[in-house]
């Protein structure tokens, strides 16, 4: 822990802190290539794998190296330090991207937008989050390879077109999957300043009941309409106002999450292979059913990324002002883990604690009435997403 905060400090700002001692540091060989030149003297690389390489530098090539991330790359951190080179060598062997996603510190997490996020989140309305569920869980069942399946994804992706029918500079999209009929649903708000630098909100759109999930009533009101309704909030305030940002912002609807998170791996890996530089990623996958009395909204910890994680407890505080916590799946979960196998980072915030989870998920009594009655709890989630985009798109 005390190592991951002295890496998050360092990463996160090199001049405010007292100069570290020498460092080994694993970097990503495409940024490493692009500063080479930029350092005094050569560097060399001590091991290499999984597209990164293990360095050794100075404390004050260490800060040189930040300096010139930022300068060049436009981006902070894009390295982790380690304080042995076994350490370096074993977190590129054996974790890879997975490490990276967990560790590294992607963006600036300053909360310096509240003149813009405080009357956006004022706005978000609870009945129209409660409406979009109980039109999500009357599909009879939205398992990937039904028919009301692929119907449902059509129905978010013109809800969402709707929404953004105003706007030429967004786009809503099917993209469809080799392996099955379920498209997963993809809407792009192009940033008009850095729109290489991605932040997207995503949740999975397909439901499940019982062992083979396709013939019977799956309506998954809390798993997931809760998260594709709360993701329609944030859309319908961020259309609302005619909200532009400067990076990019994506909204997601994974098709097929229950069957093993395919349609998000899909996503992920080829956002991967074309080096799509992917800031920050929030899931929302059960936000309905307020299952434990002394926190509202509760991160998972585990395939997820602790800077980020962080910043989403302050933004909570800063703007949603509910008691917040953590937890763990134990596994991957929902498709933040797709995002974190691909070296991208991302958070989970869960409607609960795993202990207190509503058993009543994956089956025909997964229904609005069975998690409360009324969207209150997503609401809050909703707040929370859109002070997410607004603070990092911006
Ligand atoms: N929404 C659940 C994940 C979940 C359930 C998180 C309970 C926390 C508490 C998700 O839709 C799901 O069912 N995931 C699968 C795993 C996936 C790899 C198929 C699961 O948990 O069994
Ligand atoms: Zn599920």
């Amino acid at each position: 822990m005390k190592n991951l905060i002295a890496m998050i400090a360092l990463t996160l700002s090199a001049n405010s802190f007292a100069a570290p001692k020498a460092q080994w540091l694993t970097v990503d060989n495409d940024v490493l290539a692009k500063i080479r030149p930029k350092l005094n003297k050569s560097v060399q690389t001590l091991f290499s794998a999984q597209g990164a390489s293990v360095v050794k530098l100075s404390a004050e090539e260490v800060e040189k190296l930040s300096a010139v991330i930022h300068d060049e790359l436009h981006r902070c951190g894009g390295f982790i330090t380690h304080e042995t080179f076994e350490e370096a060598q074993s977190a590129l062997s054996f974790q890879g991207d997975m490490y990276f996603a967990k560790k590294a510190v992607f963006t600036d997490y300053s909360i310096d937008q509240a003149s813009l996020v405080a009357p956006l989140v004022a706005q978000v309305d609870e009945p129209s989050i409660r409406s979009m569920i109980e039109k999500l869980a009357s599909f009879n069942t939205r398992f990937y390879k039904s028919e009301t399946g692929v119907k449902s994804s059509e129905f978010i992706r013109d809800t969402w077109a709707d929404l953004a029918k105003n706007r030429n500079d967004v786009k809503v999209e099917l993209v469809q999957h080799k392996n099955w009929p379920q498209a997963s649903i993809v809407m792009t708000i192009q940033g008009s300043e850095k729109s290489e630098e991605i932040v997207i909100v995503g949740g999975h759109a397909d439901s499940i009941a019982g062992m083979f999930g396709g013939a019977g009533r799956a309506p998954g009101a809390d798993d997931n309409a809760s998260g594709i309704a709360t993701i329609t909030e944030v859309i319908k305030v961020l259309m609302a106002n005619d909200y532009k940002p400067k990076r990019t912002v994506q909204f997601m609807g994974y098709a097929a999450e229950e069957v093993g998170l395919l349609g998000s791996k899909d996503i992920a890996a080829s956002y991967k292979a074309k080096g799509a530089n992917v800031i920050g990623v929030m899931q929302l996958d059960m936000t309905l059913n307020k299952g434990s009395a002394d926190q509202d909204i509760v991160m998972m910890s585990d395939f997820t990324n602790g800077a980020q994680n962080e910043f989403l407890g302050k933004l909570i505080d800063e703007y949603v002002k509910v008691k917040w916590g953590y937890s763990r799946c134990g596994y991957g979960c929902s498709d933040h883990a797709s995002w974190t196998a691909n070296g991208y980072p991302a958070s989970i915030p869960f409607e609960s604690t795993m202990e207190d989870i509503n058993h009543k998920i994956h089956t025909a009594n997964d229904t609005l009435q069975n998690a409360g009655g009324d969207a209150k709890h997503a609401a809050k989630f909703a707040k929370l997403a859109t002070a997410f985009v607004v603070e990092l798109a911006n």
